[in-house]
Order: C-alpha cells, then structure tokens, then sequence
C-alpha cells in the first residue's frame, strides 16, 4: 500500500507528500460522465458497483495517494427521514425544511442498514483498490447538515440557521444532538467496513464566529471527532475556515484543512498543537492552470518543507470546468518535488 497519505496524517515522514482532491470524482472526469451517462448522482451512489467504480476511476485518472468514498452527505439523512434532493448546478433541496422543535422531533432515528449500500459500496471500492492506496470516508458535520435541513436549500449567509441557534435554543440543541448522533453511528460503521481515514465536512461553519461557534457548535464536532480517537485518521475540513483555526483545532482532529484565502505559513504557525495541514490552493488555480497555478503549488510546497504532516489538496472541491490533465500536473510536480531520497 501507498501509505504517504496515512503517514502523514500521522505525522510520519512519507515518501512524498501525499496529494488527493475533494470531490476528485465528478463531472470534469471524462470516465465519471460516461460512468454517470443519465443517472442522478445519487443512483450512482446507491449501487455499490458504480459508486466504486467512480471512486476508483478518479484515482487511476489522477494518480492520487488517496480515495474517497462516493457518496454525499446529504444520503444519510434520508434514513432520518428526510425527503430531499439534488439539483443539478444548485444543490440539495430539501423539500420540507425544519422550522420547529416538533419538526425536530419528528426526525427518524439514524438507522445505518437504511444506508446499506453505502457500506457495500466501501467493501467494493476496497476490493477494486486491492490495497493500493488508502480510502478516505465521510460524512456531513452537523452544523452543515443542519444548515440544508433549516435553510431548505444552499444559502450563502444561513440566515434561518442562525436564527435558530440564536433564538430557539431547546430546538437547536435537539436538533444538533440527533445530527450528532447520526455522524457518529455513520462514520463508525464506515470504519468497521474498512475505510482507513475519515473527513468532516462542515463547508458552511465559516459562517459564523468564533465565539459563536464555540457556543453553538464545538462541542457536537467534538463529540464527534472523539467518537473516532485512536480508530482511523480525521479530518476536519471546513470552507473559509481562516477566522475559526483555532476553535476547529480544539475539537481534535488529527489533520485542519485549509482553504486559500490564508498563506499555508500562517495556518501552520496557527497549527500550534502539531495538528496535519491538509491544503490549500484555490480550486480557480487548478482550474485555469498555467504558470500561475504552477507558481502557487511550489510556494505551497515550499512553505510546508519543513512541516511534518501536509497533505496537498484544494482548498474546496474540483471545479466542474478543470481539465484533468491540471491535476495530473499537480500530483507529478507534489510528487517530484518532495520525494525523500532513498
Ligand atoms: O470524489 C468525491 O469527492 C465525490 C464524492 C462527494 C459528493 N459529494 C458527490 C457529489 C463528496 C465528498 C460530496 C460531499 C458534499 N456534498 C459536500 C461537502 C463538500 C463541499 O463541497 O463542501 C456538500 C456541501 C454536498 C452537497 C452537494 N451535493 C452539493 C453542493 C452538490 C453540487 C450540486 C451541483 O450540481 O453542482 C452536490 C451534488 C454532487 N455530489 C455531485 C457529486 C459528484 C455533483 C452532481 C453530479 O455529479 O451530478
């Protein structure tokens, strides 16, 4: 096994800096549109043959150190019984979004064999990998899950969330705890299929404060992350994170990954405690390619050679318009240029 990825989430030297991609099996991939040819995104997921397939085409297109599960984190929540969907261009939808504490109470209780095939899909991916390299799992942190769940669709400023926090709080903590649970249940059960890592995904959270993040919502992202301690590597990735890095820290995860909108310099002179940096460029780099992009992935590496513990990534996902030849480029140069002499 290639276990750049895993060593350095460890904080072991790797071979190299180990590079993989957010959302690197998507629709910029030739092989996925084929894979996907009418489907939804979630009928893909749903069959553990093609959700592994497209996870492991994207790491044989990339040469990636890592894979990711395919799947969403809207998925499990429909074993909460939520209805919702996924619109194309936009994003999840749901259909009934949550106003009160007794739509709250209304929720389902998480049942994983409701999501079967997610775990299915995990036993298959890992059989296609045979070992090459690691795999990453999943699941939506609550706070993000919450702002689907409340705002009905994406919203940039979560307004009706913040509300909620703020002014109804019996049923924002109700609400938080069920979502907690969830991701605790979903993710442990991915580490008993197999997956050797797991990210936390709370792309909106840099929304709020720091102050009230530590209010409102550390304490479930926590619980989560100690739910997995001394099980597998987490990750806890979060968009426009720069202004909560400290907060996000306390809630232990094993890596913080950063986005572009701060210099990797001061994320890891943030990083006090010797947490991973997973990161940063900007998904817009990747995209249009070039000298800039190329620029940008040297300082990146350049700022991080004496680092124990980075990860190359995006600082946010693929973008739908990126070539993959500018990822391939990507891995090689990682690769090239951090190498350790044999
Ligand atoms: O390789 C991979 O990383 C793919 C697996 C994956 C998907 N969703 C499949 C998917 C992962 C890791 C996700 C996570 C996810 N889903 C997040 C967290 C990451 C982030 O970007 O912040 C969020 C917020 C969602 C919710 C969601 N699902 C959005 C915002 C969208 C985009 C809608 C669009 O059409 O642009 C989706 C749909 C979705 N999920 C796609 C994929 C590959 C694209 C739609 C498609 O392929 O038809």
């Amino acid at each position: 096994m290639n276990t750049s990825f895993l060593d350095a989430c460890r904080k072991k030297q790797p071979e190299h800096t180990p590079v993989w991609f957010m959302r690197q099996a998507g629709r910029y991939l030739p092989d996925y549109r084929r894979v996907k040819g009418n489907m939804h995104v979630t009928e893909v997921a749903r069959d553990p043959e093609l959700a592994s397939q497209v996870a492991v085409d994207a790491v044989n297109a990339l040469g990636v150190d890592a894979g990711i599960i395919f799947a969403d984190i809207m998925l499990p929540l429909e074993a909460m019984g939520v209805d919702f969907t996924i619109e194309e261009n936009v994003g999840p939808i749901v259909n009934k979004p949550l106003k009160s504490v007794d739509d709250i109470r209304a929720l389902e209780d998480f049942v994983p064999e409701r999501v079967g095939y997610i775990f299915d899909g995990i036993q298959t991916t890992l059989r296609k990998l045979d070992d090459a390299v690691p795999l990453i799992g999943f699941s939506g942190a609550p706070f993000t899950l919450a702002g689907y769940l409340i705002e009905g669709r994406p919203s940039r400023e979560l307004e009706k969330t913040k509300e909620m926090m703020y002014n109804k709080p019996e049923a924002w903590r109700l609400l938080m705890e069920k979502l907690t649970k969830m991701a605790c249940s979903y993710l442990s059960r991915q580490v008993s299929a197999g997956v050797d890592a797991i990210q936390l995904f709370d792309s909106w959270v840099g929304c709020l404060s720091p102050d009230d993040y530590r209010a409102y919502v550390s304490r479930y992202t926590s619980e989560v992350m100690t739910s997995l301690s001394g099980k597998v590597p987490r990750i806890h990735f979060c968009a426009n994170s720069s202004s909560l890095i400290e907060e996000l820290l306390r809630t232990g995860p094993d890596v913080l990954s950063v986005d572009w909108r701060i210099e990797i310099d001061d994320a890891w002179a943030r990083c006090r405690n010797g947490t991973s940096i997973q990161g940063n460029l900007d998904p817009v780099l990747a995209m249009s390619g070039g000298r800039p992009m190329r620029e940008k992935v040297d300082q990146i590496l350049a700022e991080s050679a004496d680092r124990d513990g980075h990860i190359f990534s995006l600082g946010h996902g693929v973008l739908r318009e990126t070539p993959p030849e500018n990822l391939r480029l990507i891995v090689q140069a990682v690769h090239e240029k951090t190498r350790v002499a044999a």
